[in-house]
C-alpha cells in the first residue's frame, strides 16, 4: 500500500555531530505524525533528553537542553528554525546551531566573546553584586547545538544515539 511521503530530515553542520554517534545505533524515537511542522517534542532515552523539532528545513534531533544553562527547550517556542528558551530568552537557530540572541544574563558566545546582560523590557538589566554568582554568569559560555543523525523509516523518526545513552 502506498503511504504519504515521509517528512524531510534536515541537514546539520557536520562539525556539530553529537559525540559518540560514530559508534552509535539507530533508535526509534517517535511516530512522525506526532511531530507536525512547527512542533517540538521531548523524547527521553536512558539518560538522554532529546529535542525533536520539525523546522521548515526538516526534522532535527538534538539535546533538550538549552546551550546556555540547560533549560528544556521543548517547552520554549519555535518560530521557523529559531527556538526561544523559556528561562533567559536566549534564541538559538536549530538549523545552523548558532545563537541569534544571547540570554538576558549575558555571558560568553560560542567564540568566547563577552555580551552584556539585557532586559526584555528594554530597561536596565538586573545586575548581580560582584561575587561568585556574577562571575559564574560572566564566564558561562553559550555553546552550539550538537545533533544526532536522524531518518524517518516507515513513519517513525529514528536517530543515532551513543551506545552508552541507550
Ligand atoms: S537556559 Fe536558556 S537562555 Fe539561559
Amino acid at each position: 500500500m502506498e503511504t504519504d511521503a515521509a517528512p524531510t530530515v534536515a541537514p546539520f553542520p557536520p562539525a556539530l555531530i553529537a559525540p559518540g554517534t560514530a559508534g552509535g545505533t539507530w533508535v526509534a524515537l517517535l511516530d512522525a505524525e506526532a511531530l507536525q511542522p512547527g512542533a517540538m517534542r521531548r523524547v527521553t532515552v536512558g539518560e538522554l533528553d532529546l529535542l525533536l523539532a520539525h523546522t521548515p528545513a526538516g526534522i532535527l534531533v538534538t539535546d533538550d537542553r538549552c546551550p546556555h544553562m540547560s533549560a528544556p527547550l521543548s517547552i520554549g517556542s519555535l518560530e521557523g528554525c529559531v527556538v526561544d528558551c523559556p528561562l533567559h530568552h536566549g534564541r538559538f537557530d536549530l538549523c545552523t546551531g548558532n545563537p541569534v540572541r544571547m540570554p538576558t544574563t549575558g555571558g560568553l558566545d560560542p567564540e568566547g566573546v563577552y555580551h552584556q546582560a539585557w532586559s526584555p523590557s528594554g530597561g536596565a538589566p538586573k545586575v548581580d553584586p560582584p561575587g561568585l554568582k556574577a562571575e559564574a554568569r560572566r564566564l558561562t559560555r553559550v555553546r552550539r547545538f550538537r545533533y544526532y543523525p536522524a531518518r524517518v523509516v516507515q513513519g517513525v523518526i529514528e536517530a543515532v544515539l551513543p551506545t552508552s545513552g541507550g
